[in-house]
């Protein structure tokens, strides 16, 4: 805890809210005007107190909340401080003036804070709060695939763990990875690279670059392997000149049913800069919330695929990691300056 300059647990009072409130005041209501769509008025007040309880934590602790696009519209839209695609939430992590960052998304996500900020106290809320791609793959699974394709420079998704991250010479996301895989093809002198472990963002990334040849793994997104092209077409046929978005972790054969495919934040700018009358997002549901609040005069055609694990994180666990410091993220050392050597490349590429 040296050089930390919070309060250590001890001290930090309990968060008491009065218990008994004026029942005609009805509590921050600029925040529930942004929520409303998707909370009745009577649950807003429990919610409240959770987050007036987030807030003032946050001040004592000298906290900030990293909030991911997918989480709960209740989340988003009050005690995040900073929200994001991965890229923007791992750049942001390089830049925060904080002493402690709570990750509102998933467990690779707070590693990769972490990475970035070895000096920092990094919060998951729930540290379940997994991710079928991060889960699908293991460093000694890479160690093999190198024995197997001596010389191919490998390249992981940001959706992995610090442990995998530690085996691979780059890391990208969804919103660099066209960029990246270029920048190692010709930093390395080569036309071949691993891209791991997500089958269907390096089949969708393939297509961008024909001159190199993705070498792929089997892992698949829980929630957007499950998209046919079908539903996109059941959707226009109901929805008329709907404008598809779509997640580049969707299979290749429903990406080229969308009008347009890109990062949580890709899609997000997309629906800011051309205004589409009618637009569906292919990805998790939450995202729809969230956009939507920004863009009222824009219809939202929403199918639901949740994400499990990003629902695994309520603003009751923000609040009790923020009571107790519990859920910090640590990495073995040997294993954390590799794997950020990984993230730092990938950082370094513009
Ligand atoms: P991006 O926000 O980077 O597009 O990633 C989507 C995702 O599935 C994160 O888990
Ligand atoms: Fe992982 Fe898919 Fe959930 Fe993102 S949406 S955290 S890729 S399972």
């Amino acid at each position: 805890m040296a050089n930390l300059n919070f309060a250590p647990r001890e001290e930090i009072a309990p968060v008491s809210v009065p218990a008994r409130r004026d029942d005609n005041v009805f509590p921050l209501p600029h925040l529930y005007a942004r929520v409303s769509k998707h909370l009745l008025p009577g649950e807003w007040p429990a919610i409240a107190r959770d987050v007036e309880a987030i807030e003032r934590l946050k001040k004592q602790r000298n906290a900030v909340v990293l909030g991911h696009n997918y989480q709960a519209p209740e989340i988003f839209n009050t005690v995040a401080d900073i929200v994001g695609d991965s890229l923007a939430l791992a750049r942001e992590a390089v830049t925060v003036d904080a002493d402690v960052i709570v990750l509102a998304g998933v467990h690779f996500m707070a590693e990769t804070a972490k990475l970035l900020n070895p000096s920092k106290t990094v919060l998951i809320p729930d540290s379940d709060a997994g991710c079928s791609l991060a889960s699908s793959i293991t460093g000694a699974d890479i160690r093999l695939l190198r024995q197997r394709y001596p010389g191919v420079p490998v390249v992981t998704y940001v959706n992995t763990s610090a442990e995998v991250k530690a085996e691979s010479d780059y890391c990208c996301t969804s919103g660099n990875a066209v960029k990246v895989v270029r920048h190692v093809a010709r930093e390395w002198g080569v036309n071949r690279i691993l891209m791991l472990p997500d089958e269907y963002l390096a089949q969708n990334v393939q297509k961008d670059v024909p001159e190199i040849e993705l070498i792929a793994w089997k892992g698949r997104c829980e929630v957007h392997e499950r998209f046919t092209p079908q539903d996109i077409r059941d959707l226009r046929d109901i929805h008329p000149g709907l404008v598809v978005l779509a997640h580049p972790e969707c299979p290749p054969d429903v990406v080229a049913e969308a009008d347009f495919a890109g990062s949580t934040a890709a899609m997000a700018d997309y629906v800011g800069d051309h205004k589409p009358g009618r637009v569906v997002l292919i990805t998790e549901c939450s995202m729809a919330d969230n956009v939507s609040v920004n863009h009222p005069d824009v219809e939202f055609v929403r199918p639901c695929n949740l994400c499990p694990h990003m629902r695994r994180i309520t603003l009751p666990k923000i609040r009790h990691a923020l009571e107790t410091l519990e859920g910090a993220v640590e990495i073995d050392a040997a294993v954390a300056d590799r794997a950020r050597a990984a993230v730092e490349r990938m950082l370094a590429v513009r």
